[in-house]
């Protein structure tokens, strides 16, 4: 299959509408990563989304509607206070998990019950619902485990071949995904950390918002949020990363030298601020803040995956998107269960 890659035009959003519409694939922009979309209610378009990113097919996917009418079709018992949110915030990097409908097929939703729904806040995802008339069910756009796609062309390079079009709508704004909450329970429930703080989240509800202890399972022992068990957002090379507990620039410094010393290629990701101190040292910028760190950190992966044999990159603060930055790397450093360990590790 040859993959055509389209820029935003609006006859273009219409192709990709019409092919969702037929029960095919399309990739497009989002403001947090590309999703790679199909229509929702559709049991077989679904499926080739598995199939096309290499993804286990008990990990649900997030259904993308146009608004609060759109999550209203796929979901029930919505809660006031979300429904409150829904017309406070309107599209957001924040998927709200709720009661499935029945019109959800479980294929989306990997058996469970619940369905995650996304508003999402960028003219081209929603021209592209809108137009396709359907919600539309996208995970990241990525091969399964690789680092999510923040520019058409990471699409282009996990998924070439693989399916027919993605629209072009250049870089995202946010560079990491949705922050994906539970609302099904007494309280609201983090399970994926992402663009939308929980700070945010806690001042327009309200109340505390907590985050998913590694070990939280549901009533019947299922997992509450299938995702996390997988390894995930990882470039081809190693991750060191160096906490944020002072010394930053030191632990940088002296693991650098240690890879060298081993031939192992290093380079070193750090904020603006760390960058005079490396001397001559190999080094990448995640900019000044937290926001720009956030948006630069799969980009950089996949910018230097192939000429480096490591990559030493340091924590944030744990607040804000930093907490959504510290969740990537930590899981992008780590052997998840269902990865065997890298043939170049003991
Ligand atoms: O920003 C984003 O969220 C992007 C863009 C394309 O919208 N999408 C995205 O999708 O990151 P994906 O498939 O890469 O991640 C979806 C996450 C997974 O961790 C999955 O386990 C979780 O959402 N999820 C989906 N449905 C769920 C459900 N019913 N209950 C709990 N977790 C769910
Ligand atoms: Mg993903």
């Amino acid at each position: 299959m040859r993959t055509e890659v389209l820029s935003d035009t609006d006859i273009n959003i219409q192709k990709a509408a019409g092919i969702i519409k037929a029960g095919g694939l399309a990739a497009f922009p989002t403001e947090t990563v590309y999703g790679l979309g199909a229509n929702a209610l559709d049991g077989a378009a679904v499926e080739k989304i598995f199939l096309a990113k290499g993804r286990p097919n008990d990990n649900p996917l997030i259904v993308h509607v146009a608004d609060i009418e759109g999550v209203c079709f796929v979901a029930g018992d919505i809660p006031a206070a979300v429904t409150k949110l829904m017309k406070t915030l309107g599209g957001a990097p924040l998927t709200y998990v709720l009661k499935k409908k029945p019109c959800v097929p479980y294929a989306v939703t990997a058996g469970l019950d619940t369905v995650a729904v996304r508003i999402p806040a960028h003219g081209t995802a929603l021209k592209l619902i809108r137009a396709a008339g359907v919600p539309v069910a996208a995970p990241s756009a990525n091969r399964s485990g690789r680092p999510s796609p923040t520019t058409a062309r990471h699409v282009f390079d996990d998924l070439s071949g693989r399916i027919p079009i993605i629209i072009d709508g250049g870089a995202t704004a946010f560079g990491v995904e949705s922050t994906v909450v539970d609302f099904t329970g007494e309280q609201a429930v983090i399970l994926r950390p992402g663009g939308f703080s929980r700070e945010r989240l806690e001042e327009l509800m309200g109340q505390k918002v907590y985050y998913l202890k590694k070990t939280d399972k549901n009533e019947g022992g299922a997992q509450r949020s299938p995702g996390l068990k997988y390894k995930h957002y990882s470039p081809s090379c190693k991750i060191a990363v160096v906490r944020n507990d002072g010394g930053i620039q030191e632990n940088l410094i002296n693991l650098y030298d240690f890879y060298v010393q081993n031939k192992c290629r290093p380079v070193i990701i750090c904020q603006t601020g760390y960058l005079q101190a490396l001397g001559g040292r190999t080094s990448a910028s995640l900019g000044g803040s937290a926001e720009e760190a956030a948006r630069s950190l799969f980009r950089i992966f996949r910018e230097l995956e192939g000429s480096h044999g490591v990559m030493i990159c340091h924590l944030l603060p744990d607040e804000g998107i930093g907490r959504a930055f510290n969740d990537r790397l930590l899981r992008a450093a780590s052997n998840g269960p269902d990865t065997p360990p890298r043939s170049d590790e003991k």
